[in-house]
């Protein structure tokens, strides 16, 4: 049956102090300030209401919800009525029935009599309505003036507004401007010639309507209605679950019919979302029904063979003994896996479990690699733990929003429409973003500032912002002293207060006009709470680790931690990369961020799994690639990762997945991975799986199962048997067995079980015996580190820089409608926002070069060309050109180069140099160094990861920095890789900076070669 959400009419109001009401001789306590229509709802007693709902603001229109209160004449709207002390509240004499029938028939003679659609709760709001005051609906008889000859607009691919249903109670418009935040809707016309439209009058598909259903949701009729409902009818039962597009975690009921899903219906005790959805979990779930699902496993020798269907049990088999066959002769390090943050936080502990066991070494990573490990690493560094600090609902509470990197209107939408609610109030925005997003100016939102740095500057930007905190007396110096390690802090400071931080200073690399930061850096220190929001416009840098620690600098020289309205937040770009993380999916940390390296905590885990883990740290994702393309590395598991898609310079990847014996990719579609794979196994879609996923704020949501697996199985237990196959048995009853486990061996999950998200629908870890209910803010009176750590961040300028071959900066990002690699989105009717991507140019780089909007241009790195679309827009600054990457025919990542983040090797996606031009003409000035390449050398690529690092530690002698990088290679380098460096040392190979061999030696000292 569906379990449809009880609606109390009215908004909830804060706790103290309460107020005692009677209604219908029924006693209510209630908060003061709340109405007295959801004071009888509390008490029990339904009053009819047709204008308010508790997720808008009171509005007072249908004249539904009267009652009487004694000693008040006349007839008040409850829902507009705040309760009094002592009110005796009557809702259903005979006078106020009269009234509503009234009422109801002037409604009914204007609206069509064949609604079938129900809103939870099996029938229009109307027709259950009338029946209930007993209104007819012929009382004015047929012949009147009507808007029934009115037509429906059909242009949105999921809903339909349909005006001969609507009854103006305007509940759509006050969704899309109090919830959403777009103001797509307005009620034009007065009187009998008031109507809902669209923007301008526009059909909604050609409005500013984003789709996020929103209005379908408080609809009370079947005015805005999902198609699907009319189409496959009204659903009869419902399941609780968890969005599995983005970090947001948006809970949703999945409304069936039978076994068919029929609509998706956000949940307003969802703990992410509070009742609301973008156009991707709201509409956007039929990929998982369509046609290209492979739902047999696939076999074949060579990627030049033919897929042949196999038996599970075959091809469990088959790949063990390949996996087998290829450690006998190359060794146990010659196989590896990556796991997927669109996985379950059981099915992601599988794998690295399967690994770290079966395998028998650490060569697992994730994607997160390739967006958010710096913000682990920096966040770990500065305060203890790589986690962001707040839960959502802490912006409510937000003076001052810094928003670096970020783009939540599109990539984050439920998020970004509560930031605006926030700014809507007067919280104050600082956007740092070469583009101008929609937030920078959108209706009733206009940041203070707008700081258009230059790719690959945030650095500089972020020490300016600090140097004038510094140097102008905003430092909250109380807080540092009582919260922060003072040692390091006296450091920082005189670091970040040399000249050379200045914004003046600076101005020359980031482009943006010293007074711009001054000013945003004095509004963001003196806020009473400011709070950094970011995204992967942060992480993908080579400097990516660094500016995370340049925010929490920030942060905590402002005292903007461990409370309401602060913090330092990860906007998390997968439902579940926070959960790949926290997994242990990093080759050198186990569950719960715990090193390898640590005694007691493997004993732990060798305790458990009943085996031996290793000590030293595995492969990471690029250094998997250069060790195929080397010839040592033979065998990979990828699990839900489009590696060839997502990953950047795709030549690379492509050389080193051809280069493997032994590709498995576990997914639910052949994707442009599965060409190089030899294994395919069948992966299940959200709809079909069970476990949680932990979005960006550490919550942790149940995803049950909606329908059967198609497959036959989950994805844990392929895993668990694959593993089995290989030697080591690994068998579990339930999911719900595999999270119990994660509790055992993870201290911060001590008190997470399947039946507490049951009871208690999510928690934010922390949950333990400390934190039975979870942690939404962290770092509150202490650092998990104890005292708050400030880091020096110099900035190093990346090595890819516009040169007068390659011109332009390209920086890359995400559209509303589809999502990453679009192999879900581009499978659902979301396409009809977005068929492809396309470059944006700036209309003085366009006459430059003869470009024409519209266009077909030539997009060239040093490393790859791809061709698409141009638009021209001044949304960019000039110099800089933007793509999305959610079409494999456009393969933009083809262009992005090798350069990663210095601490993590997280791909610098957001920086390359490349030249623009129209098809018919050579691009640049046609000389070779464009062609594409097939790998590069690893000896080179050793060379340069290693003196990035040293790059990062200039400052105090060589002595001290060389002793910084020979802890970072020890902590963070597999031993192979140590090897190899070591030895390139020893031949004298050219290029490595001084304190890169000064820290070899150190390395050979302490850990041996
Ligand atoms: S479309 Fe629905 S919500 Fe909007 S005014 Fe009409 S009946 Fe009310
Ligand atoms: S779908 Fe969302 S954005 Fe579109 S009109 Fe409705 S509330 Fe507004
Ligand atoms: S905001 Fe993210 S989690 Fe929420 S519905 Fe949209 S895609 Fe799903
Ligand atoms: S519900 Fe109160 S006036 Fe409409």
């Amino acid at each position: 049956m569906i379990t449809a959400e009880r609606d109390l009419g009215t908004k909830p109001v804060g706790g103290e102090p309460t107020v005692a009401i009677e209604v219908d001789g029924r006693e209510i306590t209630v908060p003061e300030g709340t109405s007295v229509l959801r004071a009888a709802a509390l008490a029990g007693i339904d009053v009819p209401k047709l204008c308010a709902t508790d997720r808008l603001d009171a509005f007072g229109s249908c004249r539904v919800c009267l009652v009487e209160i004694e000693g008040r004449t006349g007839t008040p709207a409850s829902c507009t009525t705040p309760v009094e002390a002592g009110m005796l509240v009557s809702t259903a004499t005979d006078h106020l029935a009269r009234l509503r029938r009234g009422v109801m028939e002037l409604y009914l003679s204007d609206h069509r009599r064949d609604c079938v659609v129900g809103h939870g709760n099996g029938e229009c709001e109307i027709h259950d309505l009338a029946a209930l005051v007993g209104a007819r609906g012929d009382r004015y008889g047929d012949g009147g003036e009507t808007h029934l000859d009115l037509t429906a607009d059909e242009s949105n691919p999921y809903f339909t507004f349909d005006p001969t249903a609507c009854i103006v109670c305007s509940r759509c418009v006050r969704a899309c401007d109090e919830i959403q935040g777009t103001i797509a809707l307005t009620i034009q016309g007065r009187g009998f010639d008031s109507l809902v439209v669209a923007s301008a009058d526009d059909k909604f598909m050609d409005s500013e309507c984003v789709s996020c259903g929103a209005c379908v949701q408080v609809c009370p009729t079947d005015a805005l209605v999902e198609k699907a409902v009319l189409e496959l009818g009204e659903p009869d039962r419902s399941v609780l679950t968890t969005c599995a597009y983005c970090g947001v975690g948006c809970s949703f009921r999945a409304e069936l019919r039978g076994d068919e899903v029929v609509r998706m219906v956000p949940t307003k005790d969802g703990g992410a979302n509070a009742g609301h959805s973008c156009v991707k979990g709201r509409f956007a779930w039929g990929y998982a029904n369509h046609a290209d699902r492979v739902l047999t496993p696939l076999l074949r020798e060579r990627t030049t063979d033919p897929w042949q269907e196999a038996s599970w049990e075959e091809a469990i088999r088959r790949t063990a003994e390949r996996f087998l066959s290829i450690q006998e002769r190359f060794g146990v390090d010659a196989i590896g896996g990556i796991t997927s943050s669109r996985c379950t936080n059981e099915e992601i502990f599988a794998v690295q479990k399967m690994i770290r066991t079966a395998f028998r070494n650490n060569n697992v990573d994730t994607c997160a690699r390739v967006c958010h490990s710096p913000t682990g690493f920096g966040l770990k560094q500065t305060f203890g733990a790589s986690v962001g600090t707040q839960d959502f609902r802490s912006v409510e509470h937000a003076d001052v929003i810094l928003l670096i990197g970020a783009n939540p209107t599109d990539a984050h939408p439920v998020f970004a429409s509560r930031m605006k609610r926030r700014l809507r109030q007067g919280a104050q925005l600082i956007v740092v973003d070469p583009r101008r997003i929609d937030l920078v100016r959108s209706p009733h939102v206009e940041a203070a500032f707008h700081l258009p740095l230059l790719p690959g500057t945030n650095v500089a930007l972020v020490n300016s912002l600090a140097y004038v905190v510094v140097t102008e007396g905003l430092v909250d110096e109380r807080f540092v002293a009582d919260r922060c390690d003072p040692g390091e802090y006296a450091r920082w400071r005189d670091f970040i207060s040399s000249s050379e931080h200045s914004p003046e200073a600076n101005e020359q690399y980031t482009g943006v006009p010293a007074a711009d930061v001054r000013a945003a850096a004095r509004l963001y220190a003196g806020a009473a709470n400011a709070a950094i929001y970011y995204g992967l416009g942060v992480t993908e840098h080579s400097q990516g680790s660094t500016m995370v620690m340049g925010m929490a600098n920030l942060a905590m020289a402002t005292g903007n931690i461990g409370r309401d309205g602060v913090g330092v937040n990860p906007l998390r770009g997968q439902n579940n990369v926070q959960g790949s993380c926290d997994m242990g999916s990093f080759p050198h940390e186990l569950s719960g961020y715990r090193h390898v390296s640590d005694d007691a905590t493997r004993a732990l885990f060798d305790a458990r799994w009943g085996t031996t883990v290793d000590p030293e740290p595995g492969l990471r994702i690029p250094n998997m690639f250069s060790a195929a393309i080397g010839g040592e590395f033979k065998g990979l598991f990828v699990q839900g990762e489009d590696l060839a898609q997502s990953d950047p310079n795709i030549d690379h990847v492509v050389a080193a997945l051809s280069a493997m014996e032994c590709v498995v990719v576990q997914d639910l579609f052949l994707n442009e991975t599965a060409k190089y794979a030899h294994v395919f196994l069948p992966g299940t879609s959200f709809l079909e799986k069970d476990g949680t996923f932990t979005n960006a704020e550490r919550r942790i949501n149940r995803v049950r199962p909606v329908t059967a697996a198609r497959t036959g199985k989950q994805e844990w237990e392929v895993v668990c048997e694959l593993a089995t196959a290989m030697g080591h048995p690994m068998r579990y009853a339930n999911a719900a067995e595999i999270m119990d486990e994660v509790a055992v061996l993870t201290p911060t999950f001590a008190g997470v079980s399947f039946a507490k998200l049951d009871e208690v629908g999510s928690v934010q870890w922390p949950c333990n015996d400390a934190a039975p209910l979870g942690t939404p803010i962290m770092h509150i009176g202490e650092f998990v580190r104890g005292k708050g750590l400030f880091v020096e961040t110099p900035f190093v300028p990346t090595d890819e820089r516009a040169t007068r071959r390659y011109p332009l900066l390209l920086t890359t990002g995400r559209t509303l409608s589809q999502y990453n690699v679009g192999s879900q989105t581009r499978r659902t009717r979301n396409v009809e926002w977005y068929r492809e991507d396309v470059l944006d140019v700036h209309p003085a780089d366009a006459e430059e070069r003869g470009i024409r909007d519209g266009d077909r241009v030539s997009l060239r790195s040093r490393v790859g060309e791809t061709t698409l679309h141009a638009r021209l827009s001044d949304r960019i600054p000039q110099g800089v050109v933007y793509t999305t990457f959610h079409y494999p025919v456009t393969g933009a990542n083809v262009v992005t180069t090798e350069h990663s983040d210095w601490a993590t090797n997280c791909p610098e996606y957001k920086v390359t140099a490349v030249e623009v031009a129209p098809v018919h003409a050579p691009a640049g000035n046609g000389h070779d160094e464009t062609s594409r390449h097939a790998g590069r050398d690893p000896n080179a690529d050793l060379v340069r990861m290693a003196n990035q690092i040293a790059d990062q530690f200039p400052l105090h002698g060589p002595d001290a920095a060389a002793e910084a990088v020979a802890h970072h290679l020890r902590m963070f380098w597999e031993p192979h890789m140590r090897a190899h460096l070591l030895a390139l040392v020893d031949t004298g190979s050219e290029g490595l900076d001084p304190v890169v061999v000064d820290a070899a030696s150190r390395l050979r000292a302490t850990v041996g070669s």
